[in-house]
């Protein structure tokens, strides 16, 4: 059967908005298996997929591993420290090679934008994007989409606003296409310096202060400030950004309305979010992470060909869709 979501997961810019809602609706029925004292159901015994991290990660790398072990699949890491990567073996290569035993999917987090789909287009296997460059986060977004429905029963017509390092955030990029899709208001506020030129292109409204942004929101998705892709300097000191642009308790106190607030991680606690305002009761922040197991079980399922309507079965220990 050919998979609802095409052979690869590379953005949220290439999915349909029925698609989208089709993984978040895939996403409810996993998410219980997480909770349960055995997390394992047979949706994908017998697949094989390899995880090539070529970037720091905690959360995408644990939470991809975490997915696919509880659907039974079988798993491999592969860092570029310790591969054949470090000896100038090119990405299209190592992928073939790992082709070659026999993989069903590659998860690959790169720091070029545009690698997953280069790898999409030139192996067999299914890839999904860990995040690429400053292009994608697909599943970070879907985990994001899914947090912001279980929090206010919907999506469309929320008013939800990304804050902080727009330019080098593939985050952004992809909250932004998810969440216009399924019919949110979407907001950026953050330094000039940090904002991509013709943002506004992409039908989002901007906010050049924070105190704005918090006056029109109902969510605010707080970024990381991306000092590593920082070559030169985007903002005079981390003291004058919080202080222009953090994220704080005493701001939010000021608006006409409670808050979500949500954060991809890793956080800079006193850079671009209180961590009053992290650890508050407001906080969802904890919940995107562990959503981030069911939305990428979801995704794997049905990249691999899993049908929708059996995602419920699929969960069961026994008599699952693919038992
Ligand atoms: N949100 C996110 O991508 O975090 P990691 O870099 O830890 O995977």
């Amino acid at each position: 059967m050919t998979a609802v979501l095409g052979k690869d997961l590379v953005g949220l810019e290439y999915l349909s908005p029925d698609q989208i809602r089709l993984i978040l609706d895939t996403a409810e029925p996993f998410k219980e298996v997480s909770e349960r004292p055995i997390k394992k159901v047979p949706a994908l015994r017998g697949k094989t997929i390899v995880n090539l991290f070529f970037e720091a990660s905690t959360r995408t790398r644990i939470s991809f591993e975490f997915a696919e072990k509880r659907l039974s699949a079988d798993t491999v890491n592969v860092a570029a420290s310790g591969s054949a990567v470090q000896k100038g073996e090119t990405l299209v290569d190592t992928a073939k090679n790992l082709e070659a035993m026999r993989i069903d999917m590659v998860v690959i987090r790169h720091p070029s934008s545009g690698a997953a789909q280069f790898l999409g287009d030139r192996i067999r296997s299914n890839v999904v994007s860990a995040g690429d460059g400053k292009h994608e986060h697909p599943t970070q977004a879907l985990l994001d989409l899914l947090t912001i429905r279980d929090t206010h029963g919907r999506i469309a017509g929320l008013k939800v606003c990304l804050v902080g390092d727009i330019l080098h955030s593939r985050v952004a990029r992809s909250n932004i296409w998810g969440l216009l899709k399924l019919g949110a208001e979407v907001g950026v506020c953050g330094p000039a310096t940090l904002m991509p030129r013709g943002i506004e292109e992409l039908g989002v409204c901007r906010f050049r202060r924070i105190e704005e942004a918090i006056e029109w929101a109902d969510v605010l998705n707080v970024l990381r400030l991306q000092l590593e892709r920082m070559e030169r300097g985007f903002i005079p000191s981390l003291r004058e950004y919080y202080r222009v642009f953090g994220v704080t308790q005493e701001r939010l106190e000021r608006a006409p309305r409670q808050l979500t607030i949500m954060h991809p991680g890793p956080m800079n606690r006193g850079v671009e979010i209180d961590s009053r305002v992290a650890d508050g009761s407001h906080s969802v922040i904890l919940a995107q992470v562990t959503n981030g197991v069911a939305v990428r079980m979801a995704a794997l399922y049905l990249l691999a060909g899993g049908r929708p309507e059996l995602a419920d079965a699929a969960k069961g220990p026994a008599g699952g869709a693919n038992e």
